[in-house]
C-alpha cells in the first residue's frame, strides 16, 4: 500500500479546521494520532472516544489557543508535569501533547524532557497501528505519516511494536496486556515476535498497578468473543500471574476410566455465549466465576464419580477475597456476583425436574429483579455436547420462563415484603421478640410461595392464626 495517502474527507470534525489555521499561523507541525486514526481508517464506530493531538512544539500552548479560538469560555485541563493539555468539546477529549522522544505513558509520572520529532514521538508509541498520524496542517491537511507500516498492519490485522518489542514493553509493561486487548477487540492477530517478546517479559506485569491491568482485562471481557484474549494471557504466561485462581480451572482428571470436563475451556465457552446475550460487565464476570470453586470442591466419590459438591456457595464466599485483590468494586455489583454464582444452579436443577409453580415461586424470590440476568446466565452455562440432553434443558427454561410471566403475582414476589410484619405478629399473640415470631414468618412466606394463599393481608392473616393455634398459641384480645 502506498504511504503517502490522504485521509482528508474523513478529518470532518471542525476543530480540525481549526487546529490548521491556529498551527500554520504559528508555524507549528501538528497532526492527529493514536486510537482516533487508527479507528478513522477502520471505520470502526466508537461512542466515545479521545481525540490525540501531537504537535513538533508546546502541546498547553496549543491546546489554550484552539480552546479560546472555539470558545474563549472553554475550560483547558492543563497537566503541566506531563506537558499535555485537554479540553472537552462536543462530548469528546481533544488532549494535546508536544512531540517526545521518550516513550508515550498516559500515567507516567515522569516529567516529559525531552522534545523530539514526529517520527520520534510515532517510535515511542505502543503499536504500529496507534503510531499512525494524520497531518493538520492545511497544506498536508490529512495526509498520512507511517513510518512503520501500519497502514499495512491494519490491512493484515496484525499487533506489532514500531520498535524491538523488548523495547517498547520495557518502557510500559501494560502494553502486553494492550496487545492482547486490541487483539481480541479488532480480531486481529499478534506478530510473532510481539508475541515472544509479550511471553519473555510476562513476569513484568507485577510491576504495573492492578487497576490498570483490570482495566484492559475488563476492555478484553467486554468484546464479543473474550475467550481469544483469555487464551492469550494464557498462552503468554501472563494469566497465572494476574488471575492464577482461574487458571486452577484447568485441566481433567480421570479415575475408574471416569473423567470430569476441563472446567477452563467450559468457563471460556460460558463466556462466549453470554456474550450476545447481554454487555453487562458484571454478568460477563459471573460467567467467568459461575464454576471458580470446583477445583476447591472437586472430590471423587465411589459409585457417584465426580462431585463439586457446595462449589456455588464456596465460590460465592471466595469473590470479596478475589474481588479485592483484583481491585474490582466491592459495591452492590459484587453482591449481584455473589448473588449470580450462588444460585447459577437453581435453573438447571429446576430443569431437571418437573417444573411446578411453586419452584418457580421459590426461585423468583432468591433471584427478585435479577431473575432474567440469572436465566440468561443459566442458558449459557448448557455446553453439553449431548443434543438431545441440551434440547431438554432448552425446553424447559421456556417452560421456566413461560412460568415466570405468568404468574400473576409475580412482581409481588419479586420483591417480596411479608403482608404481614413481625409486629402484628407479636402484638396478635402478646409475644415479645422470639423463636415463635421468626417461625410463624417463614410458615406464610412458605404458604405462599407454595401457592397456598395468596400475598395479601386478610389471607396471610387467617393463616397465621392457624399455624399459631397448631404451635399452641392463641390471639390476646
Ligand atoms: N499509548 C501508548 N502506550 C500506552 C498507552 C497509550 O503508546 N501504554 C499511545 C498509543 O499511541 C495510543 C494513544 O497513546 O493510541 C492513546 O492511548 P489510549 O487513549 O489509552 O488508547 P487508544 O489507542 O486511543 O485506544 P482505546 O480508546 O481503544 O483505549
Amino acid at each position: 500500500m502506498p504511504n503517502r495517502q490522504n485521509f482528508k474527507s474523513k478529518l470532518t470534525h471542525k476543530v480540525f479546521g481549526t487546529i490548521a489555521e491556529i498551527s500554520d499561523g504559528q508555524n507549528l507541525e501538528t497532526y492527529v494520532i493514536g486510537g482516533f486514526v487508527r479507528d478513522l481508517l477502520l471505520d470502526r464506530k466508537r461512542e466515545n472516544y479521545d481525540i490525540d493531538i501531537v504537535t513538533v512544539g508546546s502541546g498547553i500552548s496549543l491546546a489554550r489557543d484552539v480552546a479560546s479560538a472555539i470558545n474563549p469560555k472553554l475550560n483547558v485541563s492543563v497537566f503541566k508535569n506531563f506537558g499535555t493539555a485537554m479540553f472537552k468539546f462536543d462530548n469528546i477529549d481533544f488532549e494535546f501533547v508536544g512531540a517526545r522522544k521518550e516513550s508515550y505513558r498516559s500515567d507516567s509520572r515522569k516529567p516529559i524532557v525531552e522534545d523530539g520529532t514526529l517520527e520520534d514521538d510515532q517510535k515511542r508509541r505502543d503499536f504500529t497501528i496507534n503510531a499512525l498520524a494524520l497531518s493538520l496542517n492545511k497544506d498536508r491537511f490529512g495526509e498520512l505519516l507511517d513510518p512503520f507500516g501500519g497502514l499495512d498492519d491494519l490491512a493484515n490485522k496484525i499487533i506489532r511494536t514500531p520498535l524491538e518489542p523488548g523495547i517498547t514493553f520495557s518502557d510500559d509493561p501494560l502494553r502486553m496486556m494492550r496487545a492482547i486487548r486490541f487483539a481480541t477487540q479488532l480480531e486481529f492477530i499478534i506478530e510473532d515476535k510481539t508475541l515472544e517478546a509479550i511471553t519473555e517479559q510476562a513476569e513484568r506485569i507485577k510491576i504495573v498497578s492492578m487497576e490498570r491491568v483490570m482495566d484492559e482485562l475488563n476492555k478484553i471481557i467486554l468484546s464479543s468473543k473474550p475467550s481469544v484474549g483469555f487464551k492469550l494471557l494464557d498462552k503468554t504466561g501472563l494469566l497465572p500471574i494476574i488471575f492464577p485462581e482461574f487458571v486452577k480451572l484447568k485441566g481433567r482428571e480421570i479415575k475408574q476410566g471416569i473423567s470430569h470436563k476441563d472446567n477452563f475451556y467450559h468457563t471460556l465457552e460460558v463466556l462466549d455465549r453470554i456474550c450476545p446475550n447481554t454487555d453487562n460487565l458484571w454478568l460477563r464476570w459471573s460467567a467467568i466465576l459461575h464454576d471458580i470453586a470446583k477445583p476447591a470442591t472437586k472430590r471423587f466419590v465411589e459409585g457417584q464419580g465426580w462431585t463439586f459438591h457446595a462449589h456455588n456457595f464456596i465460590g460465592s464466599k471466595m469473590i470479596p477475597g478475589l474481588f479485592k485483590r483484583l481491585k474490582l468494586p466491592l459495591n452492590e455489583k459484587m453482591k449481584f456476583v455473589q448473588k449470580m454464582v450462588l444460585l447459577h444452579m437453581r435453573p438447571i436443577v429446576l430443569s431437571e425436574e418437573e417444573v411446578s409453580d411453586s419452584a418457580v415461586r421459590r426461585l423468583l424470590f432468591d433471584a427478585g429483579d435479577d431473575i432474567e440476568d440469572l436465566m440468561t446466565l443459566c442458558e449459557a452455562d448448557i455446553t453439553s455436547k449431548n443434543a438431545d440432553k441440551v434440547k431438554r434443558y432448552m425446553h424447559n427454561f421456556r417452560i421456566v420462563r413461560q412460568k415466570l410471566q405468568d404468574l400473576e403475582e409475580r412482581d409481588a414476589i419479586r420483591n417480596f415484603q411479608p403482608p404481614v410484619s413481625g409486629e402484628i405478629i407479636m402484638e396478635t399473640f402478646g409475644l415479645s421478640p422470639s423463636r415463635e415470631v421468626g417461625m410463624l414468618k417463614a410458615a406464610i412466606k412458605d404458604a405462599i410461595l407454595d401457592g397456598l394463599i395468596h400475598n395479601n393481608y386478610e389471607e396471610a392473616y387467617n393463616y397465621m392464626i392457624e399455624k399459631a393455634k397448631e404451635m399452641g398459641l392463641s390471639p390476646v384480645k
